[in-house]
């Protein structure tokens, strides 16, 4: 699979814009706050259905307009093929894959798989739990329909319960109705954490190799999936007693409080919790090798190969590990924003840079 371009209209501040992509590294380039990182987002928002940047996709409405419409053609298959989503204010975003009109913007996950790797992506380290269960769910959600499915129910019913909650503190539902949410949260909730802990022993394994090469062997990563119950019963069993135990508790904070919405997926550094005790140059690390280890996982369980999109990370990285990454993009493809054109040097395959200023590409001739 290989995206080939992009098409903006009125999406940041593109007003109509083409961009063509390399099959192995694009490097857009050009000052701050000219609009690479808006095309990352775009590239992003086809491949997830979500902003990396914003919740609010009215943000992305280049300002004074009322709609935005982005397509990607990609090749898959020896087929071109092509994705758009199509967003007007104050409706839902609307998605087509081949010109097919799509219930669901979850419909394009595992499309075209990306991995993000950008300066906050050292939030995956240091970052809430919250934000570890997120990078989790989207790696799960691209390579699995039942994880999505799940995901998606489960959330579903943790609002509904929540609702119920508040209505039983009020006194005006009883209690025992709780017990059919508690059963199906508890139900749905197992599969996901099952899921989630088969990921964390892959990554971990994934994370252990390429962190010894980061740092010559000096370092061992461990991965820890954490819930609030007993890790050897059975899952479901012990978050259904969970629930049951502490139905008062949950109905005075009026909100669930045990499940995979609160579990905590630790990244350890030589036994020590990264969060807390690495180094930034560790922690960077840990976020290099934590998204080459996704990228893996996504090729191997959906047999495509992820797009690599790295915003202004070249800069942070020192010589060693900018080296390293290099190898890992190898032959795959890859989006690299930077400021500036010449830190990039790839010693495999071929570049073709797009330069951009002021939401506009521009050939180097007119410069
Ligand atoms: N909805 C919008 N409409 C028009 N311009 C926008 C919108 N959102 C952001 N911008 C502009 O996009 C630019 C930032 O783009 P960005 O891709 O983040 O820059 P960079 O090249 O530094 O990565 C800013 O000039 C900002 O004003
Ligand atoms: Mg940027």
């Amino acid at each position: 699979m290989k995206i080939k371009k992009i098409h903006l209209i009125n999406f940041r501040n593109y007003v109509n814009q083409e961009i063509v992509f390399s099959d192995n590294v694009s490097l857009i380039y050009g000052e701050n706050a000219q609009g690479k990182t808006n095309i990352i987002e775009a590239l992003y928002l086809l491949s997830t259905g979500k902003s990396h940047r914003t919740g609010n996709t009215n943000e992305l409405i280049r300002y004074g307009e009322s709609f935005f419409d982005i397509r990607l053609e990609y090749e898959d298959n020896n087929y071109l093929q092509n994705i758009e989503i199509k967003y007007e204010k104050g409706n839902r975003k609307r998605l087509l894959i081949n010109e097919v009109k799509k219930d669901r913007i979850s419909d394009l996950l595992g499309v075209v798989p990306s991995v993000l790797f950008s300066p906050e992506s050292l939030s995956c380290i240091k970052g809430s739990p919250r934000e570890r269960r997120k990078i989790i769910d989207i790696v799960l959600c691209q390579v699995s329909r039942k994880y999505l499915y799940n995901l998606q129910k489960y959330n579903k019913i943790v609002r509904n319960k929540n609702v119920l909650l508040k209505e039983i503190k009020k006194k005006r539902h009883q209690t025992q109705q709780l017990d059919v949410w508690n059963e199906s949260q508890a139900m749905t909730g197992a599969v996901i954490i099952e899921e989630r802990k088969l990921l964390i022993q892959s990554l971990e394994k994934r994370m252990k190799r390429l962190m010894h090469g980061i740092s010559e062997g000096r370092e061992d990563v461990t991965l820890r999936y954490k819930s609030f119950f007993d890790e050897d019963k059975n899952i479901f069993n012990s978050l259904l007693d969970m629930m049951n135990e502490n139905k008062n508790r949950e109905i005075e904070n009026e909100i669930s409080l045990f499940g995979p919405h609160r579990d905590e997926i630790e990244i350890l550094l030589n036994n020590r919790n990264s969060r807390l005790y690495c180094s930034q140059g560790q922690q960077r690390s840990l976020a290099l090798a934590l998204n080459i280890a996704i990228m893996e996982e996504i090729k191997d369980r959906s047999g495509k190969v992820p797009v690599l999109l790295l915003d202004d990370v070249m800069s942070e990285l020192d010589e060693k590990r900018r080296n390293y990454l290099y190898e890992i993009i190898g032959d795959k493809q890859a989006v690299i924003t930077s400021t500036d054109k010449t830190q990039f040097r790839m010693t495999v395959g071929g570049i073709s840079y797009i330069r951009i200023k002021n939401g506009t590409v521009i050939s180097d001739s007119n410069v």
